[in-house]
């Protein structure tokens, strides 16, 4: 079906409702389709991983990997699940995702609404189809104090160890307490040294290594951007997604919903999470691949997010405001770029 016509009705709907609807029509459509689960274009090598190609689809979309196949149908090369905590957690009470039209936005602040790791992983045991990258998002509880977070992040890595291809350590998600503390000083330091350890544990164990990666917040400075770079590369963090949702609504102020509490994603992201990667990539100076996430709304942004030194590029809100044509022209926006370049 056109996809505009098919939002014209979906955005009649509460958004979350949308949401929901969306995924259960694309698992019927996926159960039918005979199309291949994943375009083959433009494949690429990062992190000792094979992406079919180098456009996914960001976290928060399937957060219980309940439409792994169903998604991957669209022709994503990578599809990261999650945020997962160790127990599962409701969430906010609703409403608690708003779209901002004029914007090409969303303010979201779910709070981790997931069925747990355990599910998550189960789920992806029975996966059939989609023959792409799977990432596994990791959060902690709400009710994990901020000291312990090591702990929740901890089991979900072992917990994921078996079935994920990497697993993303969420530390930007503006809709869990504190939760964003954790990307700089000592307890940036503290949890990627205890989490790198225990990966080495689990890779002897399992006989591989697991990718590790982290998720920051658009909303860093400078300095502290320059400290997330050398942490990263002292312990040995294999890749990082910048960014998450920003906390920053100035761009939205004057609009409808523009005063919601809760991230702040689309094409008010797009400059910001663009800037931040390129900083990133700067200071990183290839030593690390990047993930540009945020604001990717078209082919355009994603030469430019490739330009600033992106490996492979990650859409969320793009997807709600263009549909799954978003996917294709990514995927071709790149398909002559070799990464970073
Ligand atoms: C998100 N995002 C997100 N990120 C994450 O690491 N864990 C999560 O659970 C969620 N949940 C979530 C829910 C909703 C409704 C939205 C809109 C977003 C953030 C997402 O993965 C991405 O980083 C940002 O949305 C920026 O990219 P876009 O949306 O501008 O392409």
């Amino acid at each position: 079906m056109n996809y505009a016509l098919a939002r014209r009705a979906l955005f009649l709907l509460p958004a979350e409702t949308a949401h929901a609807a969306t995924l259960r029509a694309l698992d019927a459509y996926a159960a039918l389709a005979r199309t291949p689960a994943v375009a083959a274009a433009s494949p690429r090598r990062i992190f000792g991983l094979d992406f079919p190609n180098p456009v996914g689809l960001a976290a928060g979309l399937d957060k219980n990997a309940d439409h792994v196949d169903a998604l991957g149908a669209l022709g994503f090369g990578f599809i990261e699940v999650g945020t997962v905590t160790p127990r599962p957690q409701q969430g906010n009470p609703h409403p608690r995702l708003f779209r901002l039209p004029r914007h090409r936005a969303l303010i979201n602040r779910m709070g981790f609404n997931n069925k747990g790791v355990d599910y998550a992983v189960e789920r992806l045991r029975r996966r059939r189809r989609f023959a792409g990258i799977v990432g596994v998002n990791l959060g902690k509880n709400r009710d994990t104090p901020l000291e312990r977070a090591i702990e929740d992040y901890g089991y979900g890595l072992e917990q994921a160890y078996g079935v994920a291809d990497y697993v993303t350590i969420n530390l930007s998600s503006p809709n869990t307490p504190g939760l964003r503390t954790l990307q700089t000083g000592e307890a940036f330091d503290g949890l990627l040294s205890g989490l790198g350890e225990r990966r080495d544990r689990l890779a002897e164990t399992h006989g591989r290594r697991m990718p590790l990666l982290i998720k920051i917040a658009p909303d860093l400075e400078g300095a502290e951007l320059g400290g997330i770079a050398a942490a990263v590369r002292r312990h040995g963090v294999d890749g990082v997604i910048a960014t998450n949702t920003t906390a920053d609504h100035s761009a939205v102020a004057a609009s409808r919903h523009g005063d919601e509490t809760g991230g702040l994603s689309g094409a008010p992201l797009t400059e910001r999470a663009n800037g931040v990667l390129g900083t990133l990539a700067s200071r990183l100076e290839g030593a690390v691949p990047l993930i540009g996430c945020g604001g990717i709304m078209c082919g355009a942004d994603v030469a430019e997010r490739s330009t600033a030194g992106a490996s492979l590029i990650q859409l969320y809100t793009g997807l709600i405001y263009r549909g799954p044509a978003l996917v294709q022209e990514a995927v071709a926006a790149l398909e002559h770029q070799s990464p970073g370049t």
